[in-house]
Formats: C-alpha cells, structure tokens, sequence
C-alpha cells in the first residue's frame, strides 16, 4: 500500500526480522480525527432535520471548522464518515454509492473537498453482508470496494463486523479487506472491529489482527454517559495484560470514540474521558457537533500537553497499577524515560478526596531518584516543583474527575547523574544505592 521511506525501511526489516505489523507505514502514533456516529447516528431526515442529517454538508462543516477553530492545527485530522452513508443498492457495475439525495456531489467531490482543506477522508463499510445499520455490506465484494474507495480518495476504512454470518467469514474477511486496501496503492488506514465480534465466541488472537488492522475495537460502542465511558475503561483493564502488550506505532486498541462536548458527562467526566484516552493511547475521534461545542471542553480537547502525551513517539499504551480506596492509578510510560499518571476518583459520593500519593511507591519509581519534576496537566496545568522518592503528593479530587500528571527526571540532575555514572564506570567501582 504504501510507497514512502518508512515503508521501505519496514520492508528491509522484514527480510531481516519477522515484522509482525501492518506494513502500510500509517498511524504510528494514534489517530486523531472525528467520526459522525455517536453524535449523529444514523439520521437521514434531511427534509426535518436538514442541519444535522448525514448529508455531504455535514461533512463539508465539520472540515471547515476543523480549520477555522484550531482543530486542525491541534493535531485532529479525519474527518470520518460512519454507517448510513450508502445507498440501499449498488450501482449497475456493482460499485457502491452513496445515496443520491443527501451527497449529490458524490463521495470524490468530498474527498476532493477534505483534500483540499489539508485533511483527510474516512468511510465506513462492513464485513458482512449488510451493515449494522442495514446498508449492503461488502461481503463479496472486497476488491471491488478497496478499489472504489482507493479511487474516491479516501484515506480511511472503518470496517464494522455486523451480520457476519460465520465466523470465518468474519476472520477472513478482515483479513482480505486489508489486502485488498494494500493492494490499491493508496495509503488507507485500517481502522476494524473484528475482536469486538470475535470476544463471544473466543479470546481473539490480537498479534494476528495488528498484523492486518492500524487499530481495532474490543468492547460495545460508547454512549454519551459516564456508565459507559466507566464501562469500557473498566473493561481495559481488566484486559490490560492481553492488550496493552500488542498496541505500539502501527496499532493501537480503539477505545471507540471521544463523546466530550455532547450532553452526558458532567465537567469531570469529561477531563476523566480525555484523561484516560490519553493514558489507552487511544485513537482521539471525536463525535461532536464542532458547530455549536462550548469552548471548555473546546480546549480540553485541543490541550497541547494530552495531545503530546497521547502521540508520545514511544508508543506505549498505559496501563492501571492498582485501585486503593476506590482511586484508579494508572500509568503510562513515554519517550524519554517520562511517565504520565492517572489518579481517577471512582467514589461517586460525597465531595472532592485527597489522595496522598507517596512517589516511592509508584513501579517506576526510579524517575524521581533521586530528584523529578512533576507537573499537573488535569484539571488544571500546575508545576508542582522538583520533588523526591520521599515526596508526597496530596492530590485532590473530585467525585468522578481525574488528577493527570507528568514526571519527568530532574534534567540537571539527570546530567549530573550520568556524568556521575560514566565517572563510576571508568573508576570501575560499582556504586549502586538499590
Ligand atoms: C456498530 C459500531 C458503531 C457504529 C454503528 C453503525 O454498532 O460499533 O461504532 O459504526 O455500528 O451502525
């Protein structure tokens, strides 16, 4: 699929090493974008509802905006379409088309639009034989509708799992619709849902899925509620050890989509949302009216800091190191010898809880000897100073909300310390405090 320096490199490895990823050279660190479904469904009233119909004016809108309002600028760059786009045959050549009233301009034209604004383009079709909305499927179709999409320009398949039929048409079908968008020659990032399908009847073989998908969903579809954005974190770790492992450049687990801005979570739920999504080195798709979205959680999602976390260039997805007096604490490690923590209130009553976090208990605990900077990114960006393996940090937090912060080692010290450590060396006396 792809033809840029990265993939030959990737290629050189492989004869050298067996490379067990998705060689297309896409999403080496999570995706970042917007993705109609959670906000829009599968409305298609244009007549009542012409302003929030999935119509190629929808689209066209939210790739204006993302331009105009520092969304692009921020990183957040597919502007994706989900189910209900098609029309409900395929044409006389058996091409897919969208239906005719509500994208009279054809799905080129948008593409051709997107482009033009310096973003790019998803789409969305299924394994199976109809699309979980009841559109036609792709099942025996796979070449046909990589080269269709290939041709429209489009830069990003999700690939949905319903009405699968069995479960090899399930598993193959994944497989083939990944070669068949490599063999198209376009870069088109893989975006799938096939451990989502495949958990009921077995464990899903994920170094075999990040060898075919750029990222996949694992868990049920997120709601605009905190029970369910608790749900699919809780979920996440209670698979971590299966999961985490197999995300890293190239891959990622998708824990569906980011619902801040919409109605259902409460200002907490929200920085505990972005968060945790940043923690999961998730896929950052947001479904959102970017219209009419208040500028608090406007700048939650633009935040610069969780963006850099989120696309740390390590590409290591974090994971949950305990549950003490009902606060989740969980860390993720980033370039640099850095790590992120996590520290998530999950008492939901009473009022705002302090918890003391003691930095020598943490599993990387070696970051703050002997000296680290820690800094406050969640709710509020604060430089909580150069502390000590000693140090206690008494975080304070609200019912539902997360404190998210960095630990970086001392850099002066760092210096001092490998310029301690090299002179340790050359004397040859070994001088280890552990
Ligand atoms: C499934 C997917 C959702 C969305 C809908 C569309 O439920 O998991 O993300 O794409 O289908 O019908």
């Amino acid at each position: 699929m792809v033809k840029t320096g990265v993939s030959l490199v990737v290629t050189i490895c492989a004869l050298i090493y067996p490379v067990h990823l998705l060689d297309n050279g896409l999403a080496q660190t999570p995706t970042m974008g917007w993705l109609h479904w959670e906000r829009f469904m599968c409305n298609v009233d244009c007549v009542n509802d012409p302003h929030n119909c999935i119509s190629e004016q929808l689209y066209m809108q939210m790739a204006d905006i993302m331009v105009q309002e520092g969304w692009k600028e921020a990183g957040y760059e597919y502007v994706c379409i989900d189910d209900c786009w098609l029309a409900h045959e395929r044409d006389s050549q058996d091409r897919l088309q969208p239906d005719p009233t509500r994208f009279p301009s054809g799905i080129k034209k948008l593409a051709d639009y997107v482009h033009s604004k310096g973003l790019k383009l998803g789409i969305y079709q299924d394994v199976g034989n109809l699309t979980c909305a009841g559109y036609p499927g792709s099942h025996g179709y796979y070449d046909l509708d990589a080269e269709t999409f290939a041709d429209w320009g489009v830069d990003l398949l999700k690939f949905d799992g319903c009405n699968f039929g069995t479960l090899d048409i399930l598993v193959e079908g994944y497989k083939n619709m990944s070669r068949a968008l490599n063999s198209t020659g376009r870069n088109i990032l893989y975006s799938c849902e096939w451990p989502l399908y495949l958990w009921p009847f077995h464990q899903p073989n994920y170094t075999d899925i990040r060898q075919y998908c750029n990222h996949w969903r694992n868990y049920g579809d997120v709601y605009d509620s905190w029970q369910s954005v608790k749900s699919i974190i809780d979920w996440t770790a209670s698979h971590q050890n299966l999961i985490v492992p197999v995300a890293g450049p190239g891959g990622w687990n998708d824990p569906d989509m980011l619902v801040i801005g919409n109605f259902g979570l409460s200002w907490d739920q929200q920085v505990s949302q972005m968060a945790m999504w940043v923690i999961m080195a998730a896929p950052l798709l947001m479904s959102n009216d970017l219209r009419s979205i208040d500028s608090k959680s406007k700048m939650l999602l633009q935040n610069k800091h969780l963006i850099a976390i989120n696309q740390d260039p390590l590409g290591r997805q974090g994971y949950r190191i305990g549950r003490v007096n009902s606060f989740d604490v969980w860390e993720r490690p980033l370039s640099d010898g850095r790590y992120a923590f996590a520290v998530l209130n999950r008492q939901e009553i009473g009022g705002p809880r302090q918890f003391p976090l003691l930095l020598a208990t943490l599993p990387s605990w070696k970051t703050c000897h002997p000296e680290c900077r820690v800094t406050q990114i969640l709710p509020s960006y604060q430089d909580l100073g150069v502390q000590n393996l000693f140090s206690a940090l008494k975080l304070t937090i609200n019912p539902s909300g997360t404190v998210l912060f960095t630990v970086t080692l001392n850099e002066g010290l760092a210096a001092e310390q490998k310029w301690n450590w090299n002179m340790t060396k050359k004397r040859k006396t070994p001088n280890s405090v552990f």
